[in-house]
């Protein structure tokens, strides 16, 4: 059975209604199932098990403490990038030599956290962050464990704004430029190589970008094992897409197809750092319909969730299928579905077919798991929702809505 369905005609997550959860938690509210999360980090586990293989979990998607110590606790690392993440990281639990940390803008005091911590690796993005980070580790008497980030110039072939291995794009070192960094790298007295990384895009639906960059990987692989330089760990990086509609995505076991028979004699530790493939299709965010409101050319439905609490439709276009928390077989209309932010570009949906919603209904928008709440913000002073997970009949709060005094802290007159 599906971890969302239907149950005489009202939503369920796992064995219990939505419409239940909301009555006693409110709305805008982030729902999550556990064992759709334990499932997919099982999916990734069991793909790879043939291999050594780290799946640090790119918390990025979703950072909720409850969530890191859940796939924590069945084996998931975490991919973090910033001190906030390390802390959000080390918070719920996860043992630091399971912690890789990216992003091209690491700060002093950032780089020194980790250090302290003793992370496995530092995803490096340029020539000046590597020689920042050596410098800090000789400061503090330690060497840096990296890896650098090359970039092999691959189309994912997915929305511009997610797409991160083109030659284009701000991440990462050029691959025709990387033997000579790593060489520069084995001088630098701060640093111990360990490995390479790469990470193409996100939202990955086709497997052809995948195969092009693990072959220039593999081969970069060979170029540096020439000239001398022998790395421990392959990082892959993250990007496996979801359903969000009718896409049919490659899984974690096509990706372990195409990856694992090429590596299983190298004698490498693999890296993978998926995000949105762990938590998307987990999570859900319900919305209730506070007006309907027709205008000579549109019907709009406006909801008490908007683009502060899911950014995604508002920021790439993106779609979510909304599904209605109970059944009430009502016609289909042509509708948008926005929020109350005073912004035009504040819509969960546009001209989408959906139930002729009314007052007081509540709407399940669907895949809200991943770059859902973590991208949420307070914009026009509206507290952040709560988040609750479910496992079989029962939930619990993971964290608790924002109060007014929440929006206020920390500020002085
Ligand atoms: N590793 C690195 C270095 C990354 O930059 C990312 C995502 C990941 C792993 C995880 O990728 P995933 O498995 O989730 O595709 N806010 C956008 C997505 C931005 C992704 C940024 N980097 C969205 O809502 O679609």
């Amino acid at each position: 059975m599906d971890i969302f369905h239907y149950q005489n005609k009202t939503l369920m997550v796992e064995n219990i209604s939505v419409e239940e959860i909301v009555a006693k938690e409110g709305s805008p509210l982030y729902i999550y199932s556990r064992k759709a999360l334990v499932d997919q980090i099982h999916a990734y586990r069991e793909a790879f098990s043939s291999h050594p293989t780290l799946v640090a979990y790119a918390m990025k998607a979703n950072g909720n403490l409850a969530i890191l110590s859940l796939l924590g606790r069945h084996g998931a690392g975490i991919d973090v990038v910033s001190g906030g993440e390390l802390f959000r990281a080390r918070r719920a639990g996860i043992s630091p030599d399971r912690i890789v940390f990216a992003g091209v803008g690491k700060t002093e005091e950032e780089i020194a956290y980790a250090l302290k911590e003793g992370i496995l690796m530092f995803n490096v993005e340029s020539q000046a962050e590597l020689d920042h980070i050596s410098q800090i580790a000789v400061r503090m008497k330690k060497k840096a464990p990296v890896a650098l980030r090359v970039n092999p110039d691959v189309d994912p072939k997915t929305h511009p704004y997610i797409s991160t291995g083109m030659k284009k794009s701000k991440f990462g070192i050029p691959v025709e430029a990387a033997v000579a960094e790593y060489q520069r790298a084995s001088t630098l007295p701060g640093i111990r190589i360990v490995g390479i990384h790469q990470h193409i895009g996100s939202q990955l639906t086709e497997i052809s970008p995948f195969r092009d960059s693990f072959d220039r990987l593999l081969a970069f692989y060979e170029e540096l094992r020439q000239a001398g330089i022998q790395v421990t760990h392959l990082d892959l990086g993250g990007g496996l897409g979801i359903r969000y509609r009718n896409e049919a995505p490659p899984t974690p076991k096509d990706l372990a197809d195409l990856v694992l028979p090429r590596v299983k004699d190298l004698g490498v530790t693999l890296v993978l750092e998926p995000g949105r493939s762990i938590v998307g299709n987990a999570g859900v965010l319900v919305t209730r319909v506070l007006y309907r409101k027709q205008t000579a050319v549109k019907t709009f439905f406006i909801g008490d969730a908007g683009m502060n609490d899911l950014l995604r439709p508002a920021l790439y276009g993106a779609h979510h299928d909304l599904l209605p928390v109970v059944r009430k077989d009502r016609p289909e209309v042509k509708g948008d579905l926005v929020g109350p932010i005073c912004e035009s570009g504040d819509f969960l949906a546009t001209d989408r077919e959906m139930p002729e919603f009314a007052a007081g209904d509540l709407i399940a928008v669907m895949s809200a798991g991943a770059y859902g709440f973590s991208m949420a913000s307070n914009y026009n002073a509206r507290p952040r929702p709560a988040e609750v997970l479910v496992d079989g009949d029962t939930y619990r709060v993971v964290r608790d809505r924002e109060t007014f005094e929440d929006l206020v802290r920390g500020e002085r007159i």
